[in-house]
């Protein structure tokens, strides 16, 4: 077995540079708010892992009997020789499009990419141990920064699950899509992972479970301003809210100040104030319809070749392929 590479392109300087910047500006506008990257230090990893878990989370279990479905195909119709994962994270429901694509198919090498050192390292070394014949490459960056360091060579997919697209802003969502485009050479496959409108009363549980672990996840973002800012927040005293925006489409996740507040934060030599019932956004995770996530993919430069659905058409998987 060939031990897992890791290519650090974002070192803890470089990500206390960013935090920095998105920081001074989040918290100096109003309203406040802060980018969902930021939850995933070791910990916040660590509590998305658990949210897979919970019984009201429907989207990561959905995907993974949806992949479950329909990998054969997918890997017949990409004959990829190497998969790039972005935001792999442990990249548990991999191992299905792993296998598929390696029995029979041309796969030679992994790349997963992540934000988080601590998840992508795991997941780099277990997918080694359990894929003796496949290089694996670990790409440490920021996915909505640049996609440059992404290797080149070999025919691509691009695999981008869990639904995180929705995590993007759309005009974030627009430049992603259209940098992935510029990485992939024509008729390189991108496998997009996407979550769908459904009922809000399904939607608004999985963002707020009854057990408490996502309110601890958004609370996390708080931590890490702490440890990596030297800031004073309290997370204990701000409320998890998830709420459903209707217009928008899209879970919205904010913290709540429950009193007045004042903290400082020491390496931006900055203190800001809250005040009791103030909201900071701190995630959306948007929900779409099949023909918007077609119709993106198009103006970004993708033709859909496959859209699959689970039953209750809460999730989507689209296979498109780069003009
Ligand atoms: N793909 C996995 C994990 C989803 S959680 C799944 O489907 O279950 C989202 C992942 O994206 C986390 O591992 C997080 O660290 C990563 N992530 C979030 N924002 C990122 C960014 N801007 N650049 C790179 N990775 C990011
Ligand atoms: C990573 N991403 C797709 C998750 C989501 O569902 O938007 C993050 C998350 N936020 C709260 N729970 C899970």
């Amino acid at each position: 077995m060939t031990p897992a590479t890791l290519d650090i392109h974002l070192t803890d300087e470089d990500l206390t540079a960013a935090l920095r910047k998105d920081v001074r500006e989040g918290l100096t506008a109003t309203p406040k708010s802060l980018p969902p990257k930021w939850f995933y230090d070791a910990r916040g990893s660590e509590l998305f892992e658990q949210i897979t878990a919970l019984p009201e989370y429907y989207p990561t279990r959905t995907e993974r009997a949806l992949l479950e479905r329909v990998v054969g195909e997918i890997a017949q119709i990409a004959q990829a020789e190497v998969l790039v994962e972005l935001g792999a994270g442990s990249a548990a429901k991999t191992r299905l499009l792993l296998d598929a694509l390696t029995s029979g198919g041309p796969l030679k090498k992994y790349v997963p990419q992540d934000v988080s050192v601590s998840a992508l390292r795991e997941a780099a070394d277990q997918v080694a141990v359990e894929f003796p014949g496949l290089s694996v490459h670990g790409v440490v960056s920021d996915f909505t920064a640049t996609l440059d360091n992404l290797p080149r060579g070999g025919r691509r997919m691009i695999a981008f699950l869990g639904g995180t697209i929705g995590n993007l802003i759309p005009s974030e969502r627009a430049e992603f899509l259209s940098g992935i485009h510029e990485v992939l050479e024509p008729g390189e496959q991108l496998l997009l992972g996407a979550g769908l409108v459904i009922d809000p009363s399904i939607l608004v549980p999985a963002y707020d479970d009854a057990a408490g672990v996502t309110a601890e996840f958004n609370r996390n973002v708080l931590h890490v301003l702490n440890a990596r800012l030297g800031a004073d927040f309290d997370p204990s005293r701000f409320d998890h809210v998830a709420l459903w925006d209707a217009e928008n489409e899209w879970i919205e996740m904010r913290l709540r100040a429950t009193a007045d507040m004042s903290v400082t934060i020491p390496a931006l030599n900055l203190t800001v104030d809250f005040t009791a019932g103030e909201q900071m956004r701190t995630e959306i995770s948007a929900k779409f319809r099949r023909e918007t996530l077609e119709s993106e993919l198009a103006t970004a430069g993708f033709t859909a070749e496959r859209t699959w659905t689970d039953p209750d058409t809460r999730f989507a998987l689209v296979l498109a392929e780069r003009r």
